[in-house]
């Protein structure tokens, strides 16, 4: 059995600092900080550590995976998705456990977005429920 996480991070790449007013119709109303809030209490109530980071730059995120000491990574890359390798590496040299999230469901939209090369870094991927795909992200690190 595996051990029971202590800590996640939660990662969102570029313009995900955005949410909110960015492309509402296809990304919700709901703004990085709220989507935040809700995680955290969901992390205080089970007495789970949580982190947050956004950034808009590739080495930036591939630092913070490589330097985590936490036990998960929740990981929305954004448009990194769908180019880095770099962070694909990263989260493949990431001895803990990883799910990817999308708001948007990523196979219903433009066909560049079809392919992800981080998910095959990642144990699953929950993507098309909005906020709801990182609570979804929780349940699973969490065993809930
Ligand atoms: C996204 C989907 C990506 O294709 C896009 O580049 C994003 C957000 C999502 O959460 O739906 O920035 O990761």
């Amino acid at each position: 059995m595996q051990d029971k996480i202590k800590k996640i991070l939660v990662i969102n790449g570029p313009n995900m600092n955005l949410l909110g007013s960015r492309e509402p119709g296809i990304y919700g109303s709901d703004t990085l900080e709220s989507i935040n809030v809700k995680m955290k209490k969901k992390a205080g109530e089970t007495g789970l550590d949580i982190e947050f980071f956004q950034s808009n730059h590739e080495g930036d995120i591939v630092d913070r995976i490589g330097q985590t000491d936490a036990g998960g990574i929740i990981i929305n890359p954004a448009a990194f998705t769908h180019t880095s390798i770099a962070i694909r590496d990263s989260l493949s040299a990431f001895k803990g456990r990883i799910v990817e999230v999308h708001l948007s469901n990523i196979f219903a939209r433009e066909e560049f977005r079809h392919r992800s090369l981080t998910a095959a870094a990642a144990e699953g991927v929950v993507c098309g429920f909005g906020a709801a795909s990182y609570m979804l992200a929780m349940d699973v690190l969490t065993g809930s």
